[in-house]
């Protein structure tokens, strides 16, 4: 694997079109079939938890986490985790992962919310950076998923057994991302 300089960055509001680009680009009109686009829908991610990846000053990777509820529970929904195609497989998705992870965890413990990261992705990818199935039945989200693909972190000790009810969009809490 070649070394490559990347540098991991907090999300700017400048990153928007950059980011959006390579959404569009990486997942097509599709993507607003996604039953994960409808959680995000109308529903600002924490710009202050979600990270890009730089070479140089190009935007190569984006990661983000918008707040959401599981049953009674804050949580935070992880995704779209993109990378450029010519720089898949140097890591950079990896890392983007566990740098959100690792401010999610900072986030719950200065603010006592979010305690849990979902995503709808692949278990082979995601289970190496902590993310594991949620049982059958536990969850419902607002649109059709494969179940095999619901997955979750949790960020303390919740047990997956608490992961239990509809997921739904967390508007309790003032989007922080732009005063950050
Ligand atoms: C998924 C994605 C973000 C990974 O980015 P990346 O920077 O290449 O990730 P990493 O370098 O950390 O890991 C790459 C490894 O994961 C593997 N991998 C990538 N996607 C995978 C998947 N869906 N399932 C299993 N393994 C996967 C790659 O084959 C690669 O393996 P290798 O190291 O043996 O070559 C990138 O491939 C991408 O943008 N894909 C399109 C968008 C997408 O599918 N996003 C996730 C939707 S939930």
């Amino acid at each position: 694997m070649t070394e490559l300089s990347i540098s991991l960055l907090t999300e700017m509001p400048a990153d928007d079109v950059a980011i959006e680009r390579l959404i569009a680009r990486t997942f097509g009109p599709g993507r607003y079939a996604r039953t994960a686009f409808r959680l995000r829908e109308n529903n600002p991610h924490r710009r202050d938890l979600s990270f890009t990846a730089f070479i140089g000053t190009m935007l190569v990777g984006s990661v983000r986490l918008t707040p959401i509820v599981i049953g009674a529970l804050p949580a935070l929904l992880l995704g779209p985790l993109t990378v450029e195609p010519p720089f898949r497989s140097h890591g950079i998705g990896r890392r983007l992962v566990e740098r959100a992870l690792e401010a999610a965890k900072a986030a719950l413990a200065h603010e006592g919310a979010a305690r849990l990261v979902l995503l709808v992705g692949d278990e082979p990818y995601y289970g190496r950076m902590g993310f594991h199935r949620v049982p059958r039945g536990q969850v419902s989200l607002p649109g059709p998923v494969d179940p095999a693909r619901v997955l979750v972190c949790a960020l303390d000790a919740t047990p997956m057994d608490a992961v239990r009810g509809p997921v739904r969009k967390d508007f309790t809490r003032a989007p922080l991302q732009e005063s950050a």
